[in-house]
């Protein structure tokens, strides 16, 4: 019997790119059960940005579990979940300047999404949300509804009072009188309450939108008492080279979303970070039974503390991030013949090779190297970049000389 083909759902997805039975990883390794080894340029789509099983983070959670000490405790108060927010506090907002308290929320980007939208809409009393092509902000109702791509935008029920902007790579005046435009316009008689926005969208093709653009959605969703909320469930925990994807831009959110890496080990975690003076929640207003993962709380506190505490992963990663763009243009002028187009910011990248089906060859060929590595945008057209932040770099070299002879082959074959 095949266990998977007889008994799972016929919604699995992921296994049928790369049909291998994984056994073990170790940082940008994965083994299957025949000792096969791949390189994995996918990272847990985002959530595995600090490797597999980092022996920094597993040897901690080996000693939480062998403590006696709680793993779940909803949201009552545990030593892990105190370390975890002083250690955000101190390594993350406070450098930031970001007057911020943290809520945790059960622990999908989903369910960060949704308690976001759900404040805003009750901090502003209005319920129609803007948001952008291209964003992707999860599968549940509210979050699939908001995402204006992708395949949760055709498979559920929509709301109606949802209206998505073009993605801005260089903004021009028409863009901003359009973005104030539409924010000035109620849909379906309900007027804006707030934008959400991905500073660099992940599905949506490793798209980063241009900084002034984010300077100007903060400049008019101010003057008209808009919120705004950073979705940086992909983007953000250094994925971009900053920890945040929206840094060096005046973009200001009011509540940012982070899910995916926060744990660093890649353990089941949500929460939004909330501006002080909008945190008007009343005392259980939004719950949640796995909110409260210790685990994940001390692996997390331990990430921030071993790659947060300075700017040497930041920098690194803006560096594997030019050495991704290099060899990725290299494969355009080489293979693309004049077609092809890059994007995305330090290791989120991408290659739009324009063409769904060469995108799913260099995939498959791509794997046939053991290499691991997605497809995404609207129609599945580029190729996603997405390995782990501490991928050595000889392993970086050696997986984009693996994709060029993908890219390689399958262009030829066309
Ligand atoms: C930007 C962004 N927001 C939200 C989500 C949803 O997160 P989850 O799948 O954990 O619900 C994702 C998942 O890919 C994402 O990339």
């Amino acid at each position: 019997m095949n266990a998977f083909e007889e008994l799972e759902s016929n919604v699995r997805y992921y296994c049928r790119r790369w049909p291998a039975v994984f056994a073990t990883a170790s940082g940008s390794t994965i083994t299957d059960e025949d000792g096969v080894e791949y390189l994995d340029f996918f990272a847990g789509a985002g959530a595995l940005s600090y490797g597999h099983n980092n022996p920094l983070f597993v040897d901690l959670a080996i000693e939480h579990l062998r403590s006696g000490r709680l793993l779940h405790s909803l949201d009552t108060f545990t030593a892990e979940k105190r370390d975890f927010l002083e250690t955000i506090e101190r390594n993350i907002l406070a450098p930031r300047q970001l007057d911020m308290v943290v809520q945790t929320v059960g622990p999908t980007g989903a369910t960060a999404v949704e308690a976001a939208l759900q404040l805003a809409q009750r901090l502003t009393g209005h319920r129609a949300v803007v948001g952008f092509e291209g964003g992707y902000h999860g599968m549940s109702y509210r979050a699939a509804s908001i995402s204006a791509s992708m395949a949760g935008r055709e498979t559920s029920a929509h709301l109606k009072d949802f209206v998505a902007l073009p993605y801005v790579k260089h903004v021009t005046d028409a863009d901003v009188a359009l973005l104030e435009q539409t924010l000035r316009t109620p849909v379906n008689g309900q007027a804006i309450g707030v934008v959400i926005i991905e500073p660099t969208q992940g599905e949506g093709g490793a798209r980063a939108f241009d900084p002034a653009y984010l300077s100007a959605v903060r400049r008019i969703t101010r003057e008209l008492g808009i919120l705004v909320i950073a979705d940086e469930i992909q983007a953000g925990v250094g994925r971009t080279g900053p920890f945040f994807s929206f840094e060096g831009s005046q973009l200001d959110p009011d509540i940012i979303c982070v899910s995916k890496s926060i744990s660093g080990l890649g353990l089941p975690m949500a929460i939004n970070l909330v501006r002080r003076d909008l945190d008007t929640w009343n005392p259980g207003e939004f719950t949640g039974t796995f909110r409260g993962n210790n685990l994940a709380f001390a692996t997390s506190a331990a990430m921030m503390n071993a790659y947060w505490s300075d700017s040497t992963l930041e920098k690194d990663t803006e560096q594997h991030g030019l050495t991704v763009r290099a060899a990725l243009e290299a494969m355009a002028d080489a293979f693309g013949a004049g077609r092809f187009d890059v994007r995305g910011n330090g290791l989120l990248c991408g290659l739009d090779v324009r063409d769904t089906e060469l995108a799913a060859a260099i995939s498959r060929h791509a794997f046939e190297r053991r290499l691991i590595v997605e497809t995404c945008g609207a129609g599945d057209t580029i190729v996603k970049i997405l390995a782990p932040l501490v991928i050595e770099p000889g392993q970086l070299d050696d997986g984009l000389n693996r994709l060029a002879s993908s890219v390689e082959q399958a262009t030829a074959a066309r």
